[in-house]
């Protein structure tokens, strides 16, 4: 099975895949669809990480308290700028100006997971529970086909964090 820090950089990669296709992509039922999959993703992503990720970091790192603060809080900037390009037309000038928050957010946010959290995390947690919450992660994915039952919505960092630590 797979360490979930491994099935993390892989959505991340796809990701960085999704943004560089958006750039490709032409009129708008292109963009619509390179846009509405890389949407759902970040959302589905955003809400594994935060139900299966941050909470095992928070009981295990000195440290997680302020790079989870910092990990909740551009998760809700994401899905703000997602929302914000949901209610605009495809390919408008507000539809970009929404969409390039959501990849500059997204693109800084990789960027501390990788050099700042994923480290913590696998200086913490041995390989048992990381492939543990790896399959635990797999289970969340298969269990929400294209978001299917869940609801996405920005989170307290304060509560959250009193609420999983
Ligand atoms: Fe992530
Ligand atoms: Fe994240």
């Amino acid at each position: 099975m797979d360490d979930i820090t491994a099935l993390i950089l892989d959505d991340h990669a796809a990701f960085r895949r999704g943004f560089a296709r958006l750039d490709d992509a032409r009129g708008e039922e292109q963009l619509t669809a390179v846009w509405e999959a890389l949407a759902l993703h970040l959302e589905i992503h955003a809400e594994a990480e935060e139900r299966i990720l941050y909470p095992h970091l928070l009981k295990r790192s000195d440290d997680a308290e302020e790079e989870t603060d910092d990990a909740i809080r551009d998760h809700n900037k994401i899905r703000d700028a997602i929302a914000a390009a949901a209610a605009q037309k495809v390919g408008s000038d507000g539809w970009w100006k929404a969409v390039w928050e959501a990849r500059t957010e997204n693109s800084e946010h990789l960027t501390e997971e990788e050099d700042e959290v994923l480290p913590d995390f696998r200086k913490h947690a041995d390989m048992a529970l990381r492939v543990s919450l790896g399959a635990q992660w797999l289970t969340f994915y298969g269990e929400h086909p294209s978001g299917k039952g869940l609801t996405f919505h920005d989170k307290d960092p304060k509560r959250y964090i009193q609420e999983n630590s």
